[in-house]
């Protein structure tokens, strides 16, 4: 038995891979920073979905923004769901209503779902009206079109479409693995990405990015972080942002994603003490973990500065899993065609440890 499935080879895939002691992440033939900063959210799905739907357009950008339009109408009858549920349960609801087909349409309205659902119930939950998707913009740029109360300018929408872009995909992680099991069993793309959706919510996996944030408030400036740092450790609480399964070095989507705050701070859009709050925060939590554990490479992961770049683009951490939702369901959808193709079952065994029945004398 494998405890945690450690090690074990699950599935073959073109569409990711992640090598843990090199530090890379390639995306279907491309390594991550020849995409992040240079193709689209749209791009990088064509790119994912290739060879899985039979009429896949070349250019996604129209076909997605008329689904993001017609899961809007969705959205627009489901405002009161949105209104009280928790961000990530309300989005998850929206999704709920979507048919559950394994056609291109299918994965269209649910890659637009929690891209539409998610800035719709921020607004409700700030006593706003939901504001309808525009045709002529790109995925990310109108993701924050529909959260401000004005248009966004291109910084901000590039550094949310960097972030969507980088975490589209990464190997057979917790959910992309909750999508091919149920893939597996022949049920509609819908039922693969609620699946996976149960699965990114928890705090080891999706669930980090608001921890992160609260860290850094508990810490509030970085004289005191040392302090902080320790007793958490003392007391056997994990520092989140930091750690992977996977990775054995620094995780490269934290690089990547680092260098998309930076951009954003060059624009004038961050509050730049925040940021060097977390830089320092960064460098003592990496000395803590290393003498905490030295057996152990327990690095940056891809939650820590995403934290301060959703922040910064105006999401409240209520809703960071649920951005996290909006990237990674474009790998959902591509694995669970890709899973559905291989055509067997997944089913594996478990070791029975429970009592026996007695046997009559
Ligand atoms: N802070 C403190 N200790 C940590 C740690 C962290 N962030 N991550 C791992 N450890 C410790 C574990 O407690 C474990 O100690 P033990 O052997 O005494 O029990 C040891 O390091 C080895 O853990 P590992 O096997 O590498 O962790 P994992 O593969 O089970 O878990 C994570 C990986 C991501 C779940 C884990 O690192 C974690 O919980 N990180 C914080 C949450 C987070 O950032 N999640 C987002 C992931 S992208």
């Amino acid at each position: 038995m494998s405890n945690g499935l450690e090690d074990v080879v699950a599935a073959e895939t073109i569409l990711s891979d992640v090598d843990g002691l090199a530090g890379r992440l390639i995306i279907r033939g491309q390594p991550l920073d020849a995409l992040t900063g240079y193709a689209s959210y749209e791009q990088v799905l064509a790119l994912l979905w290739d060879g899985f739907f039979a009429d896949l357009p070349e250019d996604l950008t129209t076909p997605l923004a008329n689904a993001r339009a017609a899961v809007y109408r969705v959205v627009e009858r489901e405002q009161s769901l949105l209104a009280e549920l928790p961000v990530y349960d309300g989005v998850r609801a929206v999704m709920a209503r979507l048919p559950d087909d394994t056609d291109l349409e299918t994965a269209l309205l649910l890659t637009a779902a929690p891209a539409v659902a998610l800035p719709a119930a921020i607004r409700l939950q700030a006593g706003k009206r939901p504001r309808a998707p525009q045709l002529g913009l790109g995925h990310a740029a109108d993701m924050l079109s529909m959260l401000g109360d004005v248009a966004a300018d291109p910084a901000p929408a590039a550094a949310l479409d960097s972030y969507l872009v980088t975490v589209v995909d990464h190997g057979l992680n917790a959910s992309t693995f909750a999508a091919r099991v149920v893939a597996s069993t022949l049920a509609g793309l819908n039922s693969s990405a609620l699946a996976a959706l149960g699965a990114l919510k928890g705090p080891r996996h999706g669930g980090a990015l608001g921890p992160v944030l609260d860290m850094l408030d508990a810490i509030g400036t970085a004289d005191k972080a040392a302090a902080w740092i320790e007793n958490e450790l003392a007391n056997g609480r994990r520092l989140m942002g930091f750690g992977h399964r996977i990775y054995r070095v620094r995780d490269p989507r934290a690089d990547v994603l680092k260098a998309a705050l930076e951009r954003l701070t060059r624009s004038g859009a961050v509050d730049t003490t925040r940021v060097e709050l977390a830089q320092q925060v960064e460098a003592v939590a990496l000395a803590a973990l290393k003498r905490h554990k030295p057996d152990r490479v327990l690095a940056t992961n891809v939650e820590f500065y995403p934290a301060l770049l959703l922040e910064t683009l105006g999401f409240p951490r209520s809703a960071f899993t649920a951005i996290f939702a909006a990237s990674r369901i474009g790998g959902w959808i591509a694995h669970a065609r890709e899973e559905a193709a291989n055509g067997r079952l997944i089913r594996p065994k478990s070791l029975y440890v429970g009592p026996v029945p007695r046997v009559a004398a």
